[in-house]
């Protein structure tokens, strides 16, 4: 049965589905989530496949238009992007308004609406054309922003990287270069970077994703959408979750390490506490980015010969929860958030900015998603409710209330 003529027959039926465990918001060609056995596919690209042999860009493209690109369909993406990397200096002006201890999310959310400001053609995309031309300014200007959040914070000059480099190298490079020094990049961390980012890219109608879809169903355009989506991505039980992950495990060891008590408190129901980096509304196996990120996190901190104290916690908690009957019967796995923090700060990444690494790798999702959503022309997003409040009431004076 199509969607139209399911709708003529259930119309006027409202379901009432909270946190919409249920409910398909849309149809979609871009991921496949199947979470009972764990598998992520990208445009029917496993997810394994991709983190091992291609790179982020190539990713992006992917996601956006579909296909893998061709050598020359890939370079003049990248060359379209590097045209438009430079941000007006006028933004600058807006990040001098922030205190230094302003949150990155916060900044970047900001900045990226501010944006349309100075790309007011990015708005109507009608065409093919301006839809091409605004997923490539957001694509070039987000990075720059990105790193810019991160060096407002720690007093850096706010400066530009190098065109010549690759996508995630020329980030790296944004994000750390020191006007006294050459910044010189380490092809295991523009390696180990590179992935986290494709792991991230899309994870089909999650949180930020939906908010994405549904801001830009009222046609408020590509940046409003994704500034949107960076609002959603930053609380704790989504994308926030990184971070929170990592002062979960910092706290544990500064504790003593006792595991076993912290695995007592997420269980215990009177107790808010909840173990960061488990558990996921789709996944009930496992989830097959975390199996990929724990590796990499092995394999990152060997190469670069950090000894981080807290990979054996977060690897004695995930042993726990495995023979733990509460976890089990939950079917509470590590998600994607359990261990790229470990990996980011192996990188030099501070804990504040884990959040905006996930933004800038889900970037390619979420204008994958708005693009796919715009072109299938979908009507505006507009859930319904069950109204809970009072009946008709006439109104009092307020000397009578
Ligand atoms: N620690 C302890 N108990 C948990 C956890 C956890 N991390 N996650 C879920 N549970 C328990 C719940 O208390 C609930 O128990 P009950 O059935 O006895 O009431 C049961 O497992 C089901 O959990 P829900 O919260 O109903 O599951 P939901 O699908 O709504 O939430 C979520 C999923 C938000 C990811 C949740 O597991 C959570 O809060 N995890 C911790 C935060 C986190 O890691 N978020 C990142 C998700 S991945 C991402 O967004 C990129």
């Amino acid at each position: 049965i199509d969607i139209k003529s399911l709708r003529s027959v259930t119309n006027g039926v409202i379901t009432i589905d909270p946190g919409y465990k249920n409910t398909g918001s849309c149809e979609s060609a871009i991921t496949f989530l199947d979470g009972e056995k764990g598998v992520l596919r990208y445009r029917g690209y496993s997810i394994e496949e991709l983190a091992e042999k291609a790179d982020f860009l190539e990713v992006a493209y992917l996601l956006i238009f579909g296909e893998l690109p061709t050598a020359e369909e890939l370079a003049k993406f990248h060359a379209d992007i590097k045209a438009q990397s430079h941000v007006d200096e006028d933004v600058k002006k807006i990040i001098d308004g922030f205190p230094k201890s302003a949150h990155p999310m916060g900044v970047l959310s900001s900045l990226t609406s501010a944006l349309v400001a100075f790309n007011p053609s990015s708005v109507n995309v009608d065409s093919e054309e301006e839809m091409y031309n605004a997923i490539v300014r957001i694509m070039a200007k987000f990075p720059v922003l990105t790193a810019w959040a991160y060096r407002k914070r720690v007093g850096l000059p706010l400066d530009y990287g190098d065109d010549s480099l690759g996508y995630v190298e020329n980030f790296l490079k944004m994000m750390f270069k020191k006007p006294s020094r050459e910044y010189e990049s380490n092809q295991k961390v523009v390696d180990a970077l590179d992935k986290l980012l494709i792991l991230h890219a899309d994870h089909e109608q999650n949180c930020s994703t939906s908010t994405v879809r549904i801001v830009g169903s009222s046609h408020a355009g590509l940046f409003v959408s994704i500034s949107a989506g960076i609002a959603a991505l930053w609380g704790p039980l989504h994308g926030g979750a990184n971070q929170a992950v990592i002062e979960m495990l910092e706290a544990i060891k500064e504790d003593g390490g006792d595991t076993k008590k912290y695995m007592a408190k997420a269980k215990d129901k009177n107790d808010p506490f909840r173990l960061m980096g488990f558990g996921h509304r789709v996944y009930k196996n496992f989830d097959p980015r975390a199996k990929i990120i724990k590796k990499a996190a092995d394999n990152i901190l060997e190469e670069l010969g950090i000894d981080d104290p807290v990979l054996d916690i977060a690897k004695g908690l995930e042993k726990e929860a495995l023979e733990d009957p509460y976890f089990v019967d939950r079917k509470l796995y590590p998600n994607v958030d359990f261990y790229s923090g470990i990996i980011y700060r192996s990188m030099g990444i501070p804990v504040e900015m884990f959040t905006a690494m996930f933004a800038l790798g889900r970037l390619p999702g979420w204008i994958a998603q708005w693009k796919e959503m715009r072109l299938n022309k979908e009507p505006i997003g507009r859930p319904r409710q069950i109204y809970t409040g009072e009946t008709l009431r006439s109104f009092k004076d307020i000397k009578n209330r």
